[in-house]
């Protein structure tokens, strides 16, 4: 019996190789996971104490931020808090208890994701689970570690015109060194982002498919089953920047996502900490995958003239790994596991769906993309005002106690598609609700009143797509 660092109090027997009676954290693996609580995004709210916050004298905080970054609930800072408290030691190195411990809570992380991930074979798939600084990370060590060494001169790798910049940036790399030629899927006419338009770009030179699961400026998703089933069509490897989708969409109970040769997230966008993130690969992906970083910990064998790499996933985890970080992300998942994740994803969808359509009949407001009906908004809505630039609109909200994000949101090329600098966002969790989109509606229609009708430096002429009415 192994103490566990998710549950205060609590004994639970942690996974290893051998046990017959295993648990991920505090869950079953292989089995149901433990019972989901009914949703109660106020309930859920009171787990979070940084939403508990006022930002100004008599302003409390309303975060419509969950794109950029999660709140953490406190079961994500008690798991950091005793881990560095109880057994801050190092993983894979020392043979004392407090290092014991600290291992065997690090490769458990590993299984929770797979089972977040819809594995049905969670500490079977926790070897695919490679754990990194970020998504960006992740997205990196695919484009130099397996294709930086595969792809050639006239080879094709597929992308959308909405990538953010951490899945476009290492293609482009790839292709200034390689000549690898990058392909974009368009937005069709009505500002959407469409299956049917990466169809359209795939042919048979394409080796890799590398695309968003869920726009973080659209908030819109694409299928990764189609996108696998389409990838093996033409032989191309399929990568899928998961970093918004991992947290909104409810992942398949069949492990479908993990048909994907890569999917990369970040756990902070879950709540987990920052300075993780996650690589999940199929086996023979990562064995052919290259390291990008060379040090302790991804070694089997080093001569002075020779270096032998261990079994992945520690073959890519060179030097101390993030292991409070990896703990506390596995605690964010056994949390946000409580509930139910088909209802969260409708109740964040619902949010989104309501405030696109409130700021789309404001007089001066226009969405990004399609307009308010016209998609599935998974949790985001990005919108410009004619007479308020983003930064002064985020700044202007900010003195309501309303984060929103302005900015380009590490989607230049998207912006540019669409004739815009920057807009602005906002973004939804579990833990908001009605309450705080009418905040939202209120501090917008103030700014438009306070800024007046002239128009703001900010491009705005050239943006047709997606006029909402
Ligand atoms: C769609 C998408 N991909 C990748 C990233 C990069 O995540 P990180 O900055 O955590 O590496 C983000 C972050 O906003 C994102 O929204």
């Amino acid at each position: 019996m192994r103490w566990d660092p998710n549950r205060e109090g609590r004994d639970v027997i942690m996974a290893s190789d051998g046990d017959k009676n295993r648990t991920v954290g505090n869950a079953p693996v292989g089995s149901a996971r433990q019972e989901r609580r009914g949703f109660d995004s106020r309930a859920m709210r009171a787990a979070f104490p940084a939403l508990h916050r006022e930002v100004h004298p008599g302003k409390p905080l309303v975060y419509l931020d969950s794109a950029a970054t999660a709140p953490k609930p406190q079961a994500v800072l008690d798991a950091v808090r005793r881990y560095d408290a109880e057994f801050p030691a190092n993983v894979h190195r020392g043979i004392h208890t407090l290092a014991e411990e600290a291992t065997e809570a690090y490769e458990a992380a590993r299984a929770t994701v797979a089972a977040w991930l819809g594995s049905t074979d969670p500490l079977g798939d926790a070897s695919r689970v490679v754990f990194v600084k970020n998504a960006t990370e992740a997205l990196n060590l695919v484009a130099l570690g397996w294709a930086g060494s595969r792809l050639e001169k006239g080879d094709e790798v597929v992308l959308t015109v909405a990538e953010h910049h951490a899945n476009l940036v290492p293609w482009r790399m790839l292709a200034e060194r390689r000549g690898v030629t990058l392909r974009y899927a368009d937005l069709d006419a009505e500002g959407r982002l469409t299956f049917e338009a990466v169809e359209a770009v795939v042919s048979e030179r394409t080796l890799v498919l590398a695309v968003t699961g869920l726009s973080n400026i659209l908030g819109t998703s694409l299928p990764v089953d189609r996108l696998v089933a389409l990838g093996r069509s033409v032989g191309a490897a399929v990568v899928v920047d998961l970093a918004q989708a991992a947290g909104r969409l409810p992942a398949p109970v069949n492990g479908g996502w993990l048909e994907a040769d890569f999917l990369a997230f970040s756990g902070h966008k879950l709540g987990g900490p920052t300075g993780v993130g996650v690589l999940v690969g199929r086996p023979e992906r990562l064995e052919e995958t290259e390291p990008i970083l060379g040090g302790g910990g991804m070694i089997a064998r080093v001569d002075l003239d020779a270096v032998t790499w261990t079994e992945p996933p520690h073959k890519f985890e060179a030097g101390t790994p993030p292991i409070a970080q990896a703990i506390g992300l596995a605690a964010a998942i056994d949390f946000l596991d409580q509930f139910d994740r088909v209802a969260i994803a409708a109740h964040e969808q619902r949010l989104a769906q309501r405030a696109a359509r409130e700021l789309a009949a404001l007089d001066g407001v226009r969405l990004v993309g399609a307009g308010a009906d016209r998609v599935e908004r998974h949790g985001i809505v990005s919108f410009v005002c004619d007479a308020v630039h983003p930064h002064d609109l985020a700044q202007w909200a900010d003195a309501d106690g309303v984060a929103i994000r302005a900015g380009h949101h590490c989607g230049q090329p998207l912006h540019r598609r669409l004739g815009l600098t920057a807009s602005a966002r906002a973004s939804f969790g579990p833990y908001n609700d009605d309450a705080d989109v009418d905040c939202l509606i209120a501090t917008v229609r103030s700014a438009l009143a306070r800024f007046g009708r002239h128009r703001a430096t900010v491009a705005v002429g050239s943006h047709r797509i997606g006029t909402p009415r």
